[in-house]
């Protein structure tokens, strides 16, 4: 069954009211129906507190909220969904490893990143880097956007201690060897953190197959609402890992003097949790489920090389990266076009892409960009989307 159909755009509600091409799903993406309806029926039939209320919603609620950690660890094949740890996002999943691993370093101690992160896997290392004198290193990126790792001796040495790389580029779309990169890091006797923030939405993750020790990724970015993500961590690492913030749920006892941890995953999520969200984010996974994710990835695939194909003879065109190994993002400059120009009159025929830095402002360095185009997709999109803002391209840059 094709379950690509042009109607798979009918379970978007956004889409029924608009023509909208929405080509800027590495920012974030639509919500179909099944998880708004989940998030209304959360609030409308079983708001209330979890782990807390002995009253048939408050046990309701917390149903609810244990089931979709449940479905996420499914999702990802974790061996327990203790080791889902529910986030604000992969930004919050990240400064809490940051937090809680940095402090452990010794001053001269070594953190492996790369030349390809977004912000929020280069920005909380950097803030406990400087405090505990540990070094960061970037691994190289070469010329057709991916990882260079002809030197790799020189980058994971016996001085790395952690190393986080992004399993899919947000900006290039190249998707990194983690398997590899793990067993690399995992021979200096490093811990290996993986950015999934581009990755879970686009491919099946199997975290036990990939050998990462943390992986870490948001719900928005994979048809689940805000304000929720995960951080997935090996059992042995989460009980050892100190918790980043206190408050109610993390704890076992406190007294004035000292208090106690919860077990994992509690012990991470002080405070009362964004339940809806994570409901919200249950319903996202059944809907992926539904579909497969082989063959969201392989229709993403087809999408890529056509969007690829139609693109590149636009006279002045410049496209980031060429990898073979990429997922549904192209980045691109135009000769003579700002991306800003171009973004504003893509709007005017109803057309939303990114345009600026994407959060990765020394990889735009490296690119010697301040500012590029991305275009990115996502289940919803088809081909006539694609010819769509192609037409409009070639009409705006005949008006420059
Ligand atoms: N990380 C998001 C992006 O790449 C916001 O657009």
């Amino acid at each position: 069954m094709n379950h690509f159909s042009t109607d798979i755009k009918a379970d978007f509600p956004i889409f029924n009211s608009s023509d909208l091409i929405y080509l800027d799903n590495a920012s974030t993406t639509q919500k179909p129906s099944k998880v708004l309806e989940e998030i209304d029926s959360f609030y409308k039939e079983t708001n209330a507190n979890v782990h807390r209320a002995i009253y048939s919603i408050g046990n309701e609620a917390t149903r609810r909220f244990e089931s979709a950690r449940e479905k996420v660890a499914k999702f990802i094949n974790a061996p327990s969904s203790k080791e889902i740890v529910f986030t604000s996002g992969a930004t919050e999943s990240i400064n809490l490893l940051a937090r809680s691993l940095v402090s452990n370093l010794e001053p001269g101690d070594e953190i492996l990143l790369s030349e390809m992160e977004h912000h929020s896997n280069i920005v909380p290392w950097q803030m406990m880097a400087e405090k505990f004198k540990v070094k960061i290193k970037y691994l190289p990126i070469n010329k057709i956007g991916e990882l260079d790792l002809n030197n790799s001796e020189q980058y994971f040495t016996s001085r790395t201690k952690i190393v986080s790389i992004t399993h899919i580029s947000n900006v290039l779309g190249t998707i990194n060897p983690i398997e590899d990169l793990a067993k690399m890091a995992h021979k200096v006797g490093a811990l290996f953190i993986s950015d999934g923030a581009q990755g879970v939405p686009h491919m099946q993750v199997n975290v036990a197959k990939l050998g990462c020790d943390f992986y870490a990724f948001s719900g928005h970015k994979m048809l689940g609402p805000t304000g929720i993500g995960v951080l997935w961590g090996k059992t042995k690492l989460l009980e050892e890992l100190d918790p980043f913030m206190g408050g109610g749920e993390m704890i076992e006892t406190v007294s004035f003097e000292e208090s106690t941890w919860n077990e994992i995953p509690y012990k991470f999520e002080a405070g009362t949790p964004n339940i809806a969200q994570a409901v919200g984010l249950g319903a996202a996974v059944d809907y992926l489920d539904s579909i497969g994710m082989k063959n969201i990835q392989e229709h993403e695939k087809k999408l890529t090389d056509y969007a690829f194909d139609k693109i590149k003879d636009i006279e002045g065109i410049r496209i980031h990266g060429s990898s073979k190994k990429k997922s549904g993002v192209i980045s691109f400059n135009i000769k003579d076009i700002h991306p800003q120009d171009l973004a504003q009159f893509l709007d005017q025929d109803n057309i939303a892409i990114r345009v600026g830095h994407h959060c990765a402002q020394p990889l735009l360095s490296l690119l010697n960009e301040t500012s590029t185009a991305r275009i990115s997709f996502y289940i919803y999109n088809s081909e006539e989307d694609i010819d769509k803002f192609c037409d409009s391209m070639i009409k705006i840059k005949a008006y420059f």
